[in-house]
């Protein structure tokens, strides 16, 4: 089968496509045939080397959309299942960009039946790490929750899931994105700074850092995007950064807010997966909308 993966790191002409041997799925696995992967930023940080690997096969891709095609002992999955699937890992010799994967089953959720795979495929990583992030926040409703890059693939998410907690919620994005962030669910909107101490949480998915981190009032809550890269607490303010663990029945209920039309899936443009260059290039130029997603 043909894959994306990187052996040196540089930019998006680094990324190569290669033949592999089709993965085998071991117990309690299942290899999917994949419809459709998204590229995320995180994609374009294992390409340039960001989480190290020098010298070793690095697959690209953590989301991915497709039909199970095996499953390995006591999967629970079954050939033809459609689903959706996070493939965790920086440091992993292949993944969603390319023909087929191999995933945990538990990492696995039914697809969506209301929007196509493409859809489908920008769903996992990002919308896994809002919710996860929302869990580490643990506001209330009438709280108060600032959103920088709100409208993003993990702000817009956040956006929509707080909206529902009933959390208040600022979006900071740019300006062209006041009209996209409010239909989201924000109550309010800013593309510049925020007065200090005026909200209870931040969830920092533009990586602002200390900026943002002055918006928090006393003894409130910031969560970034990076991990071990957050600032450190002051006026104690908790601090730390999300990170994204796979969860496949977590997965499954932000399925069941797609369908219920209350998560909206944005794609930005498909490539062929041959054509994996161009989309990290185009990732690369910035001030996309919606996730580019590659089709085998
Ligand atoms: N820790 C984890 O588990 C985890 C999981 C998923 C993602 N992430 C990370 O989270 C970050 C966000 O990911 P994403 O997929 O949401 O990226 P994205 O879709 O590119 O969204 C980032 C948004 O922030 C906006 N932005 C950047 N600087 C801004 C500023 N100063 N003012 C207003 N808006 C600004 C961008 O606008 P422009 O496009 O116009 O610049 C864009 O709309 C990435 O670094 C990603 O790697 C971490």
């Amino acid at each position: 089968m043909r894959a994306a993966v990187v052996t040196e790191f540089g930019g998006p002409e680094a990324v190569e496509i290669v033949e592999v041997a089709v993965p085998e799925p071991g117990a309690r696995q299942v290899r999917i045939k994949v419809a459709a992967a998204a590229v995320n930023p995180v994609d374009a940080g294992t390409r340039a080397g960001v989480f190290g690997g020098a010298g070793e096969r690095l697959g690209l891709g953590w989301d991915v959309a497709g039909v199970v095609e095996a499953a390995g002992g006591a999967s629970g999955w079954n050939a033809g299942d459609e689903v959706v699937a996070l493939a965790y890992g920086t440091a992993k010799s292949l993944g969603t960009h390319a023909e087929y994967v191999v995933v945990d089953a538990d990492a696995v959720a039914a697809a969506p039946r209301t929007v196509d795979a493409a859809h489908a495929a920008t769903l996992p990583l990002n919308a896994l790490t809002a919710a996860q992030a929302l869990d580490r926040l643990a506001l209330e409703p009438g709280q108060s929750l600032l959103v920088t890059g709100a409208a993003g693939a993990v702000g817009g998410y956040v956006v929509q899931l707080a909206a529902r907690l009933g959390v208040s919620v600022t979006a900071l994005a740019r300006e062209d994105d006041e009209e996209l962030v409010r239909s989201l669910g924000a109550d309010r909107f800013v593309s510049g700074a925020v007065a200090p101490g005026s909200v209870d949480a931040v969830l920092d998915a533009a990586i602002l850092g200390a900026d943002a981190l002055e918006w928090v009032r006393d003894g409130g809550a910031f969560l970034g995007v990076i991990p071990g890269a957050h600032p450190a607490s002051v006026r104690g303010v908790r601090t730390g950064a999300v990170e994204v663990a796979a969860d496949g029945a977590r997965l499954a209920r932000l399925v069941e807010l797609v369908d219920e039309g209350a998560l909206t899936t944005r794609v930005a443009g498909t490539y062929a997966l041959d054509e994996a260059v161009k989309a990290h290039a185009r990732l690369s130029e910035g001030g996309l909308r919606g996730r580019l997603v590659l089709t085998p």
